[in-house]
């Protein structure tokens, strides 16, 4: 049925690509059905006028957001976003008419050639070498953001350990306080995940993890260094240790580096820096995001593996596109990757140096006066986020903060003290709060 199916439409097609290889001369000049009855008189004027109800209406959202901006404090968003020399140039420029498109093998030659994949490279190298890969050998990309770079983590992870033991499926270990993408990211590969219990300050609890290590199934384990909402980094030496010792066939080590990923290479500590240096630590891939240390106005990431693991991937090769595509979104946004590239051409080392010393210590400044104000609060080593009691909800409002529930400390709030969040913005948020602890005892 199905087989007579096919030939009678092809042969369907095939007729109707005779009528139309004789009638082409006649369609070329042929309106479109339905062109004619449309209104296409349309006024310079008129569009003029449509573009300035518009700018009206984006013209309040603007100044709305302008608002909100300053107080902006519980989430990781850097909005010290400093673009305006790219902007000007973009406009300068003319750029803004090109429809860019980094679709393809970041490494090959470009297919389409509106990209701007010569500086993504660029960007990549920049970050694989912070990260501590060695750059004749490691891979990597602009993301869309800290999810599409677990995303790749967890495939990349996935097929690398099913090339190494086809037979055994393998496993996702991930904390219960690591970001939610990696759990729906499991969900979406169709993986068994084991979510491992975390300690009181949002480490992965080790313990939890031997117990629930299979030594059956090839282990893929995201770490995450600085969870979402306690800012805590997983002990990755002993996640190492417990696989070691268990003899799992096959284990893949990615890193949700999202917000920490940014600043941690750049602290003075060593301790810090050697957290996400693939040297040192040997974990096979790392996401990291572009829209929150390194203060893009928009969701973007980074995304670096080794080339051994890309080796592994062995995805379908597309002719039109030069050979295999590795990344799982085909078209990429190529402007995001020439923003990151301003950033890093723009911002010297000292200046990211400067910008990881001052949040984390502004940090332990919001901390020490919270603890003074007599407020529980609590932050983890190497870490820009301050978690406490959970304030009134005006304040909660007021300064845009997230809240979380925990069954040991009850209902928190969170502080990430970003780039903007200086010390005149935290001492405006403390005198605030100084204020409403006052009314509710009176
Ligand atoms: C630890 C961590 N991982 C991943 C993400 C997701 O990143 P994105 O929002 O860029 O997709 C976040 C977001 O806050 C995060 O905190």
């Amino acid at each position: 049925m199905r087989t007579r199916f096919i030939s009678t439409t092809s042969n369907f097609f095939f007729a109707l690509a005779i009528v139309l290889s004789f009638s082409a001369p006649v369609l070329v000049n042929a309106k479109p059905h339905g062109v004619d009855d449309l209104d296409c008189d349309i006024s310079p004027a008129t569009l003029l006028a449509l573009q300035q109800a518009a700018v009206t209406e984006l013209s309040t959202l603007s100044d709305n957001l302008g608002c909100v901006q300053k107080d902006a404090i519980g989430y990781p968003v850097n909005q010290d976003t400093n673009l305006e020399g790219f902007y000007r140039w973009y406009i300068e420029s003319g750029m803004y008419r090109y429809a860019l498109n980094n679709v393809g093998n970041p490494l090959k030659p470009a297919p389409f050639a509106l990209n701007t994949l010569t500086q993504e490279k660029q960007v990549v190298a920049y970050f694989s070498k912070l990260y501590g890969f060695d750059p004749d050998s490691s891979f990597g990309f602009v993301t869309s953001g800290g999810t599409d770079g677990n995303l790749h983590g967890v495939y990349y992870g996935l097929k690398y350990l099913q090339s190494l033991d086809p037979k055994e499926k393998p496993i996702v270990y991930v904390s219960d306080e690591a970001h939610y993408s990696v759990k729906k990211l499991a969900d979406v590969t169709g993986s068994e995940l084991r979510l491992i219990k975390s300690l009181p300050n949002g480490q992965m609890d080790l313990e939890d993890f031997k117990q629930q290590l299979s030594s059956t199934n090839p282990a893929l384990i995201v770490s995450a260094i600085g969870t979402t909402f306690k800012g805590a980094i997983d002990d990755q030496e002993k996640i190492h240790e417990i696989v070691e010792a268990a003899k799992v066939p096959g284990a893949y080590y990615h890193l949700d580096a999202a917000l920490f990923g940014g600043f941690l290479p750049f602290l003075k500590d060593e301790k810090a820096r050697t957290i996400v240096d693939h040297s040192k630590m040997k974990f096979d891939s790392i996401s990291v995001s572009g829209h929150k240390f390194f203060g893009l106005d928009e969701p973007a990431g980074l995304f670096v593996t080794t080339s051994e693991v890309m080796n592994h991937l062995n995805p379908e090769s597309i002719p039109y596109l030069n050979g295999a595509v590795p990344t799982i979104s085909c078209s990429r946004n190529g402007l995001t990757a020439l923003k990151l590239w301003w950033k890093i051409k723009t911002t010297p080392k000292v200046a990211f140096q400067k910008q990881a010393e001052e949040i984390v210590a502004n940090a332990k400044y919001l901390q020490g006066e919270l603890q003074k104000m007599g407020i529980k609060s609590w932050m983890n080593p190497q870490s820009n986020t301050v978690f406490f009691e959970r304030p009134a909800s005006s304040i909660m409002k007021n300064y845009n903060l997230a809240a979380d529930e925990s069954n040991l400390y009850g209902p928190l709030a969170h502080i990430v003290v970003m780039q903007h969040v200086t010390r005149p913005v935290l001492d405006n948020f403390l005198a605030r709060l100084a204020t409403t602890i006052t009314s509710s005892k009176k």
